[in-house]
């Protein structure tokens, strides 16, 4: 449990998804695949995907960080530091964060991107959490931002029926009461898995080259089966221990928001932790796997279909390629 009479608290939320729409149907027409196989394998009917809209991921973190900005009822001129969970930003450089800055006005805030897979969110909300504890900054804006389809290889069934694009933003600040928002946080890495989840070429590795492009060398490469065995293990470790350093009775949580990548993993995770139905949040159906966007996305809706009240404890689990992986545990 946290003794610092300082506490960081979610005081507004925001979310943006693209209007395109892919379906299961749509890609029985682009791979050898089946609407069966999607839905019984992963659990996902649709993606929303930007499509040749022009919109990039600040386009989609700026929609979301506005819709946060309003919730919390501050100006964006408060906001001390910009946090964006991306592995598909805008460009190489500048940042998406700094684009996302001058977009709404917050002037005074310190900027930069993170790049931790799915947990990016994770990583944020864990990284404000610290910022604002420390008493450097108040008010933190963390986004989870992907558009993933930019890096999907569409030949790779394997790969290219799972993911979509979204956004999901909150901002935290500084409240000067112990154990009230972010209990209680654990991120993690561990890198001699980086062979089960990467993106060949476009980095100082490997340049982008018709080669590269031709042959899906631009596009994720992904071991879905083992990283399904480390998903479920260490997202059930992660939850664990932000239970026990919070202090709390596992049946006191009222919602586990995981992230949405595949619905067997979700439901293998639910059973050993004991999660019921009524306890666990899930869309996947709707927007696939949006990688670091899809908890920021799932609290939005948690919170609109009432299912995610205010003095609500709320555990947050995800993973993502590196590998890492991580939990918050925090009263809503
Ligand atoms: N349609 C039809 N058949 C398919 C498809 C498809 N879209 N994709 C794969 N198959 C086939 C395979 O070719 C294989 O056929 P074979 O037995 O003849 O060789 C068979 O289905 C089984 O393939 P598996 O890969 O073993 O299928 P699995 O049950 O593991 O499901 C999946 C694959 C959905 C990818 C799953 O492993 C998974 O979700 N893993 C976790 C991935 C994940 O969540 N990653 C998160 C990080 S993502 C990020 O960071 C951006």
């Amino acid at each position: 449990m946290k003794n610092s009479p300082i506490s960081a608290r979610i005081i507004g939320l925001g979310a943006y998804t693209p209007a395109k729409v892919l379906t299961n149907a749509d890609f029985e027409k682009m791979v050898d695949t089946s609407d069966e196989w999607i839905m019984s394998r992963t659990g996902i009917k649709r993606r929303h995907v930007v499509g040749d809209s022009g919109e990039a991921a600040s386009d989609l973190a700026i929609a979301a960080a506005r819709d946060a900005i309003a919730a919390a009822h501050i100006s964006p001129e408060e906001i001390d530091l910009i946090l964006i969970g991306t592995v598909t930003g805008d460009m190489k450089t500048p940042s998406t964060a700094v684009i996302v800055q001058k977009a709404l006005g917050a002037m005074n805030a310190a900027a930069m991107d993170i790049n931790a897979a799915c947990v990016g969110f994770l990583y944020g909300l864990t990284t404000a959490k610290a910022f604002i504890e420390s008493g450097m900054y108040k008010t933190v804006l963390v986004v989870g931002v992907e558009v993933l389809t930019s890096i999907t290889n569409y030949q790779d069934r394997t790969t290219c029926v799972l993911f979509g694009d979204g956004a999901g933003a909150a901002i935290l600040r500084r409240e000067d009461t112990a154990n009230t928002g972010i209990l209680s946080a654990y991120i993690a890495a561990d890198g001699s898995h980086t062979q089960l989840l990467y993106v060949t070429a476009g980095g100082s590795r490997q340049k982008v080259t018709v080669e590269n492009m031709n042959n899906g060398s631009t596009g994720i490469y992904m071991n879905g089966s083992e990283i399904y065995k480390f998903a479920v293990r260490n997202m059930e470790d992660a939850a664990k221990r932000v239970i026990a350093d919070a202090g709390i009775k596992p049946e006191d949580i009222d919602l586990v928001i995981p992230h949405q990548a595949n619905i067997r993993i979700i439901d293998s995770l639910a059973k050993r932790l004991h999660v019921p139905d009524e306890k666990l949040f899930v869309n996947i159906q709707e927007y696939g796997n949006t990688s670091s966007a899809s908890i920021g996305i799932a609290m939005v809706e948690a919170q609109q279909q009432g299912r995610m009240k205010k003095g609500d404890l709320v555990l947050l689990l995800s993973f993502g390629g590196g590998l890492v992986w991580g939990a918050i545990l925090f009263r809503m």
